[in-house]
């Protein structure tokens, strides 16, 4: 698992294995577009402030993932402890 943190409020939320961090955060309340939920449509692209994305998508180009300014959060998970979103 891997937490991250809403920078708008804060807040940190765990991320477990089996869960998608479009869930969890979701599920924190926070209102997310999202259309494919399987990394192929673009839609749920979020920015990331820090942190290293873990990228599962198949929208990013070898740079976007080696730059890691943003990831798909329906299927991207994270390569660290934390990832802090511009959420
Ligand atoms: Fe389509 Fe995440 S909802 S890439």
């Amino acid at each position: 698992s891997f937490e991250v943190e809403l920078d708008s409020t804060g807040e940190v939320l765990e991320v477990p294995e089996g869960r998608t961090i479009l869930e969890v955060v979701r599920e924190a309340g926070v209102d997310i577009d999202s259309s494919c939920e399987e990394g192929t449509c673009g839609t749920c692209e979020t920015v990331v402030l820090e942190g290293e994305p873990d990228h599962r998508d198949a929208v990013l180009s070898e740079l976007e993932r080696e730059l890691g300014e943003t990831m798909m959060i329906c299927v991207s998970r994270c390569r660290g402890r934390r990832l802090v979103l511009d959420l």
